[in-house]
Order: structure tokens, then sequence, then C-alpha cells
């Protein structure tokens, strides 16, 4: 009996001590259980709508929720307060990014600004792309290329329209062309027709681009099992994508640096691409380390990702909301058509004076955030909500969830753009109830260069066409499914029948 005591003795002090090694250990925010070895990681491969699993899990398991991916901790912050929380009161602390695999790659170990951690580079990269590439002046200066590209885009759905009744037009195609021709001349001054073979190899790039971003990699989670994204081919393919980037830059770096142009200083600066201005940063020796190729190559990465991708998915949802919201569609194009007359097209000056057009955009973007949720990164252990967060957490901020938070917005899945009038709330990160581009120190510097081609490219539709749908299909019968990836395109290309106005 006493042998079996003494024997006893130290499993029973184990076990009073773990218990009280339990009871120490700092809570974590509640969350869905996740599996031994992996946590939650299959939660987050399998559905094609992330944001919407989160969105519902957040619902059951609260505003702040801890998951796992594999040994990672990972935050969902789904409410305007915790928003608040993380990227304005404690934004130092909350504000880098995870270092994934995919992105690190096709950032030349990121030396852009979207993926890059946060460091002294990132900051003074940061400061002087603000300053030359993404100010209001510099947004401006692209308005003709703008005004031109959408009057084409304008042109050729007048053309189907008046070519036979009812012609159903893919507006789904034709805002992406237009989306990637826009992007093209701003960053580097060329001119892809639409449906010739250089466009079609650009296209294909982006599209290859953003699948390797979204991709999960096994070595992001588990460093010793690497050797599994070499055996499913994943590395190769991610390698062989990044070479034909590399390319592609290497030939635009060649031809603009070649490009003799006999003009004036003056002349050269209003005119300047977002490349030739990268180019100059680069011979200038602006940053206190000086810049390779690798670092222009890589901020032309994030103009090409960030800027197709996001413009077209704003435009699309705006017009798809639009259709589900025949009352609105009446108000807005009547706002638009009575301010503009005949004059024909909608030109950048009206913008500003089309307060409902802009409501609409805003109420949009706050329903459709192209970019749902927004990565980040603990610098530091940190306290959040009494809960002790670890140093080198993941955390996702669902904009897409806090959007639809019902202690922020009355009646929050209605589209109804008049809550945005006659309010101070903006949609530039100072309100976090809508975060279509973030907010704190890692708010989308192209904030302005986004908005102007949205909005410009959604007036003219607007104005020039009314719009209908196919035979047979109600409002109610247009769906919101959108595609798996960083920013969310809607899955079915939105297919319309545009009249001609008389
Ligand atoms: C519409 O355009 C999209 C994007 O280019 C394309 O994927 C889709 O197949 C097109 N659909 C139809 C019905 O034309
Ligand atoms: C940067 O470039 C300049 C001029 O090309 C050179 O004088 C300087 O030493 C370089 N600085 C560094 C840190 O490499
Ligand atoms: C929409 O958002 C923009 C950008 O934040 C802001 O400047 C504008 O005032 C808003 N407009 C309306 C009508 O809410």
């Amino acid at each position: 009996m006493i042998l079996l005591l003494i024997l006893a003795l130290p499993v029973i002090f184990m076990y009073l001590f773990h218990k009280n090694r339990k009871a120490a250990k700092p809570l974590l925010p509640p969350g869905p259980p996740g599996l031994p070895l992996i946590g939650n990681l299959h939660q987050f491969v399998t559905p094609t709508n992330l944001h919407i699993h989160l969105w519902k899990l957040s619902r059951k398991y609260g505003s702040l929720m801890h998951m796992k991916l594999g040994p990672v901790p990972v935050l969902v912050v789904s409410s305007a307060k915790l928003a608040k929380e993380v990227m304005k009161t404690q934004d130092s602390v909350f504000c880098s990014r995870p270092k994934l695999l995919g992105q690190q790659k096709l950032s030349y170990n990121c030396l852009d600004i979207a993926f890059s951690p946060y460091s002294d580079y990132w900051k003074e990269m940061r400061k002087v792309s603000v300053v030359h590439l993404f100010s209001i002046k510099k947004a401006q200066s692209f308005r003709p290329i703008r005004e031109d590209e959408i009057s084409r885009m304008v042109a050729k759905i007048q053309a189907l329209a008046s070519s036979s009744d009812r012609v159903v037009v893919n507006l789904s195609e034709m805002v992406t062309d237009l989306a990637t021709t826009l992007i093209c001349r701003i960053a580097f001054g060329t001119r892809y027709d639409e449906r010739g073979s250089e466009s079609r190899r650009f296209n294909k790039l982006v599209r290859d681009a953003q699948a390797a971003m979204a991709d999960i990699y096994v070595s992001d989670y588990y460093s010793l099992f690497s050797w599994v994204d070499k055996l499913t081919g994943k590395l190769a393919h991610l390698d062989a994508t990044w070479k034909s980037l590399d390319m592609f830059y290497q030939e635009l770096i060649e031809d603009h640096r070649h490009r003799n142009r006999p003009k004036t200083l003056e002349e050269e600066e209003e005119e300047e691409d977002i490349l030739d201005i990268l180019i100059r940063l680069k011979e200038q020796n602006v940053l206190s380390s000086n810049l390779t190729w690798d670092h222009v190559k890589a901020m032309l990465m994030d103009i090409f990702i960030a800027g197709i991708d996001t413009s077209t998915a704003s435009i699309i949802w705006t017009m798809t909301a639009l259709m589900k919201a025949p009352d609105v569609m009446k108000k807005v194009q009547i706002e638009i058509r009575e301010l503009v007359g005949r004059k024909g097209k909608v030109d950048e000056v009206y913008i500003q004076n089309l307060p409902y057009l802009r409501a609409v955009i805003n109420e949009s973007l706050r329903l459709y955030p192209p970019i749902p949720l927004i990565p980040r990164e603990t610098m530091e252990d940190c306290i959040l909500e009494d809960y002790k967060i670890q140093a080198k957490s993941m955390v996702y901020v669902n904009a897409w969830a806090i959007a639809r938070d019902p202690e922020y917005w009355e009646d929050p899945d209605t589209f109804f753009p008049d809550r945005f009038l006659n309010c101070d709330v903006d949609i530039k990160g100072h309100h976090f109830g809508v975060l279509p581009f973030g907010s704190g120190r890692r708010i989308c510097p192209g904030i302005y260069m986004g908005l102007a081609n949205v909005e410009l490219t959604v007036a003219n539709l607007l104005y020039s066409f009314d719009w209908e749908l196919q035979s047979g299909m109600q409002e109610q019968d247009i769906d919101t499914d959108s595609l798996p990836g960083i920013t969310v395109l809607k899955k079915n290309p939105l297919l319309l029948v545009p009249k001609k106005r008389v």
C-alpha cells in the first residue's frame, strides 16, 4: 500500500504541477478548435471565400478570434472597435507583414512596400513613393490617360450596342481590359492592344503572380517539411512564375533606358510614367542605401499586381450592386446626366460635384472591399483586450466582416448609399467601420489613383448607357459569388445589355 502511494506520488505531483502551470498560462482569445499539428490550416485551405468563412466563425466565437496555422498563431479581428485598436492605437506594434514564401519570392525578398515587413528600409521607400509615385498631383497628371482609355471603352460598347438589338456585353471582360491598359500606360507608358499577344502575355503574368502569392506553401508553417513544396511542384512553379516576371520587367527597363526622347526636363517630368520615375530615383541615389534593379522591379510588381485587380473588382462590384438596386441606379444616373447634360462624356472635373455618385462608390467599397482580409503581423508581445498576444502573430483584419457589423452600421447588409450623404464618414482609413484601403502606417498608398480610376469609369458607364439584364433574369438572380485570392473578384462575369441613350 505504502509502496503504491510512494509510486503514485510523482504522478500526483506532476498532476498538481501541471494543473498549476495551466492556470498560470495567459488565456488566449476564443476560437474554433484546431486539429493536432496543423491547427486550423484546413479551414484556410478549403473555402473559396475565406473572408466569409471567417466572418461566420466570428459570429460564433467573437470579434477577436484565435486560430493557428500549424505552429503560427493567427488573430482574426472582426469589429470596428478592435480594428481601431490594431490599426491606430497599437499600430506601431501591429504594423508588420507576415513573411510568406510566394510574396517574398515575387517581391525580390520583400524589396517592395506592400509585402515588406516593417523596417527602416520600408519606411524610407514608402515615404519616397508617397511623394513621387502616389501623390494627388501625380494621380491628376494621369488624367488624360484615364479619360482617353475610358472613352475608348465607351466607344467599343457603343459600337456593340448599335450593332444589333439587345446585344449582351461581358462587362467583366471590358473592365479587366480597361484596368490593364490603364495601369500599363500609367506604369510603363505602353499601350498594349487589348487582344494582342503582348496583352495576353501580360494578363497571364498577372494571373500567375496572383495565384502564386495567394497559394499556401507548407514551408511557411513547417520549415522542416519544406521538401513537400518541392515534391508537389509548387516551388518549381513559383520559380518559373518569378522568372517570367523578371524577364518582363527587364525588357521594360531596357526599353525605357534606351528610349531617347529629346525633351526639356519639365516636359519630361510631366510625362513621366511610373517606371521613368523609379529609374530616376535609382539614378539619383535618393535613399540612404542605393537602389538596385531588384528594388525597381519589386516596386513595379506592387503597382501592377495591386493596381489592376483592385480597380477591376471595385468597378464590377459597384455595377453589380447597382443592378441589384434599380432605384439607386436611377437616382445616380439622373444626378450625372443632369450635371453633365449633353456634353457626350463625363470629364474628371465633374466628379467633385457628384456627391451621390461618390456615395454610391463609397457604399460599394464598404460592402465589397476589394481586399477583404488585411494581413498584419505583430512586432513584439502585446496586450489586446486583456489577452496576451505573442510577437510574430499573424493578424487578419476582416474588413468584409467589419462592414457588416450591426453595432456600427444600421441595416448593414443593405446597399444604401444615402448613409454616406451629410455625414463625415470617409473611406480613407479614419473610420474603422469601412476599410477598403486599410488604415494606419500600412494604408494603401495608391488610394488617389485607385479612386480616380473607379469613379471616372463608373460615371461614364452610367452616363452613356442604360443597363439591362439578360432576358429572363431578375435583379435577385445576380449572384455575388467571388473567386479566391488576395483581391476578391466577382466569380461569374457580369453580363449586361447596354442601351445607348438617345
Ligand atoms: C467574360 O469575360 C471573362 C473575363 O475575361 C471570361 O473569363 C469569361 O469567360 C467571359 N464570359 C463570357 C460568357 O463571355
Ligand atoms: C551609392 O552610389 C554612389 C554613386 O553611385 C556611391 O558613391 C556610393 O558609395 C554608393 N553608396 C553605397 C552605400 O553603396
Ligand atoms: C466618399 O469617400 C471619399 C473618400 O474618403 C470622401 O472624400 C467623400 O467625401 C465621400 N463621399 C461621400 C458622399 O460620402
